[in-house]
């Protein structure tokens, strides 16, 4: 009963970003699930994607790797080209690919930077979302699940501010397809981790002393681990979250309360 209501067995599921980080631990959980999966990033750094196809395949499950930057659209094209091709269906995605390019105010942002990280962030979000929602809805439903931040939800002054108001717009983003895609059947909901220690926080973490003054602000006084971050988004994925859309779920140690 309990591992019915967690199983994505017979599943097919597409991770962005899915080579390292947060997206590796949330494909690893699905693929524990029994989840068949596609996995992508820019592979700007071989041969990770490789590595993590190959650890998901060593946990008896079926894996496509494929090289795509989120915010071209022929990439997605592509992407989604391939994982139909392979699988036949997408039953849940994942926007995971994201991050921040620069440290800057506002008023000093170039307008080049701002376009970037709204690229990565927003942009690639949405038109990966527009193409799996559309095959969703001839399957007849699916799961989208994206990656926000605490940064979409309070204002940062610590030259994220471009990030921030990337991950604000996807919050948004997300109530707004959960509205028009819930007759569909298809939930879409977001999860807002705060810090977690992958690469992209290394910056945070790294320096003692930034740690430090990260921490502070963190109730449960610690960075949380991207294994932390998989167990809600198996959550939603699943059977488990039925009845969940339009949410945005903070995993943040506390840091927002
Ligand atoms: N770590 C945190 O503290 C934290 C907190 C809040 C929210 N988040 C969010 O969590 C998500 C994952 O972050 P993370 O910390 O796991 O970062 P990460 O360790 O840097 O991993 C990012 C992943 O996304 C891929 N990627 C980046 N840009 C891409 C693009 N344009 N197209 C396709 N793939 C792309 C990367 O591979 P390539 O570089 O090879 O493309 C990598 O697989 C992001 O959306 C981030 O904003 C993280």
């Amino acid at each position: 009963m309990l591992e019915d209501l967690f199983s994505l067995e017979g599943k097919v599921a597409l991770i962005t970003g899915g080579s390292r980080g947060i997206g590796q631990a949330i494909a690893v959980a699905f693929a524990e699930a029994g989840a068949d999966l596609v996995v992508c990033s820019r592979d700007r750094h071989p041969p990770e994607l490789e590595n993590t196809a190959e650890q998901l395949r060593s946990m008896g499950r079926k894996v496509l790797a494929v090289p795509a930057h989120v915010g071209i659209k022929e990439d997605v094209a592509n992407l989604v080209r391939k994982a139909l091709d392979a699988f036949g269906r997408i039953d849940i995605l994942v926007n995971n690919a994201g991050g921040n390019t620069s440290l800057s105010t506002l008023v000093d942002l170039e307008e080049k930077t701002f376009d970037k990280v709204m690229e990565i962030n927003l942009k690639g979000t949405f038109l990966v979302s527009q193409v799996v929602a559309a095959e969703m809805i001839k399957q007849g439903g699916g799961r989208i699940i994206n990656i926000s931040s605490v940064s979409g939800l309070r204002a940062r002054n610590d030259g994220t501010g471009a990030y921030c108001i990337s991950k604000a717009a996807l919050n948004m983003m997300t109530q707004v397809m959960a509205r028009e895609l819930a007759p569909h059947h298809i939930l879409v909901n977001a999860i807002a981790p705060g810090s977690i220690r992958t690469a992209l926080s290394r910056v945070n973490w790294a320096d003692p002393e930034r740690l430090a003054r990260r921490v502070r602000e963190i109730e449960m006084k610690r960075f949380g681990e991207p294994e932390e971050v998989a167990g809600i988004a198996l959550y939603l994925a699943s059977k488990a979250g039925s009845f969940v859309t339009g949410e945005i779920i903070r995993v943040d140690g506390g840091e927002m309360i």
